[in-house]
């Protein structure tokens, strides 16, 4: 096997906000982002863990090249990218797709579900209309959603099989990454697990690398490889999901866990842990 291949890397990533004081007073400035360090290799899953508030938005916009960062280094592939030159070509913004929490604020009301899809391969691609179809109908299959959701709207659906049309709608250019920020918080326990398993197969279909964002412990223990955890825009503690549910070194952690019901998933994730088993040894 070749050496493992760093899709998304970021150093010393900060970001400053700029608030108003009030009626009289001078700007202030918020750092929410303070000076963070992390690196993913292909086919792994960082989730980042924090209160509310920590900087884990900002961090995912810098990350899904929504936001330039004001100091800091971004890699993709080992490239630095610099969105506020516009220097981004088009094949180095697919790379990296990001999927929200909320997927009807992200959904077009007014757009069926097959153009939703088809969207993305219309601006970016030249691909023929006929191809397009076909791709989106294959999409639409791989996310579990049947040939005759390709011409309903997205109010007609449930919020899982909506977040499912966000997931395919972020994998129609084949991106690398995906940043995907509470994609299941806004879902029913027993939904979230499905999309869950669904978010599973696909990174080990496509080979998808990861960065979740989720304040839900008992999700990060199931869907991560590795974990970093902010706290007021630092990184406080980094490490393997084994290391860090083991023996969380930060005070801040230990509260963090302390502070949170982690919910029993041991079987799901043993079935995860076969696939990436099998994966490995192929
Ligand atoms: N556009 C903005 N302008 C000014 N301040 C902002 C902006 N976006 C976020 N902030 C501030 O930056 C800090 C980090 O916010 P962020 O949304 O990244 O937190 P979060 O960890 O995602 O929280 P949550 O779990 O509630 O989603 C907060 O103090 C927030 O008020
Ligand atoms: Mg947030």
């Amino acid at each position: 096997m070749s050496a493992a291949r760093i899709v998304i890397e970021g150093i010393a990533l900060t970001q400053d906000y700029a608030v108003s004081g009030g009626m009289f007073a001078a700007k202030q400035t918020v750092r929410a982002v303070k000076g963070v360090d992390f690196a993913v290799e292909q086919g792994k899953t960082l989730a980042i863990v924090g209160e509310s508030g920590s900087g884990k938005s900002t961090l995912a916009r810098i990350i899904a090249l929504i936001d330039a960062p004001s100091s800091g280094v971004l890699k993709v592939d080992g490239q630095p990218v610099d969105i506020s030159r516009k220097r981004l070509t088009p094949a180095m913004r697919s790379k990296v797709q990001m999927v929200f929490q909320n997927p009807y604020g992200s959904l077009n009301p007014r757009q069926k579900v097959g153009d939703v899809l088809m969207e993305p391969l219309l601006i970016n691609t030249s691909m023929p209309a006929a191809e397009r179809r076909e791709k989106a109908e294959a999409m639409l299959a791989k996310v579990g959603l049947a040939p005759e959701h390709f011409n309903r709207y997205p109010h007609m659906f449930s919020g899982g099989q909506r977040q499912r049309i966000a997931i395919a709608r972020a994998l129609m250019l084949n991106p690398a990454l995906l940043v995907l920020d509470e994609p299941v918080s806004a879902l029913d326990l027993s939904v979230q697990a499905q999309v869950l398993n669904l978010l599973a197969d696909l990174q080990d279909e496509f080979n998808l690398t990861y960065v979740f964002i989720s304040h839900d412990l008992s999700v990060v223990r199931y869907i991560a490889d590795d974990v970093l955890v902010l706290s007021k825009g630092v990184a406080v503690e980094q490490g393997s999901r084994e290391a860090l549910f083991a023996n969380p070194q930060h005070p801040y952690t230990q509260q963090l866990f302390a502070a949170t019901p982690v919910t029993d998933v041991a079987a799901i994730r043993a079935r995860v842990e076969r696939r990436k088993a099998a994966r490995v040894s192929m």
